[in-house]
């Protein structure tokens, strides 16, 4: 069995809705909403449903020989993993976002909300921009709002939430999309299967 881990939500559907065009589908997987472990075995392979930021941490440790993962949590992990594709899928950009009409004052270190602290580290390093992180795990545009910090650094999809809240992008940081990565090891012993899917995932973007 080849087990893929797949990201729980709504990239995940997309992402199941992919495999499940090139013949690796398991029907299972609409009928039961709690469980979290579904194969085919005609086909081979077990589907394991993770929270999205920890599809890398399954690949990486062999639990999971392939995933699919957004390649903004692979900017901030850096898991030791192979990036076999990007699947076009799930696409947005990690941006620095702040309220309306704020003005940056240069003389003082810039505080920055984020789920994505060493994105945000590796990007003011860049500029010589001296900051002050502050970690939060969500709802990261309450932030500036009520002046925790002076701009956020977070993912923007359809900007529908910066524009409800009276936020604006200030500078781009990245893009991201939806990427099939590998564990290192499964992917010597299995590089057969592992190009073959890949290969018919391809034909399909
Ligand atoms: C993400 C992100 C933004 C929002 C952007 O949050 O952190 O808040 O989506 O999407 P938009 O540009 O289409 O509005 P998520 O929904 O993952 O929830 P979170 O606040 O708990 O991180």
């Amino acid at each position: 069995m080849l087990n893929i881990a797949l990201p729980k939500g709504r990239l995940g559907d997309k992402v199941y809705g992919l495999f499940s065009s090139i013949g690796y589908d398991c029907a299972a997987i609409y009928e039961d909403n709690r469980k979290l472990v579904f194969e085919n075995p005609e086909r081979g392979v077990r589907y394991l449903l993770v929270k999205p930021s920890d599809v890398a941490i399954y690949v990486e440790h062999g639990a999971a020989d392939i995933g699919v993962v957004g390649k903004d949590v692979l900017l901030e992990t850096q898991p030791d993993v192979y990036e076999l594709l990007d699947l076009q899928l799930g696409r947005c950009r990690l941006a620095v976002a702040a309220k309306n009409g704020w003005q940056e004052d240069l003389s003082l270190p810039l505080r920055v909300a984020t789920k994505y602290p060493r994105v945000a580290k590796e990007y003011y390093e860049a500029q010589g921009r001296q900051i002050e992180i502050i970690r939060l795990n969500g709802s990261i545009e309450l932030a500036p709002i009520l002046g925790l910090s002076d701009v956020i650094v977070d993912i923007v999809e359809t900007g529908t939430t910066l524009k409800e809240n009276d936020l604006g992008v200030f500078a781009d940081v990245a893009q991201s999309s939806a990427r099939l990565i590998a564990n290192k090891a499964s992917y010597q012993f299995s590089a057969g299967v592992i190009d073959g899917i890949c290969g018919k995932l391809r034909e399909k973007l």
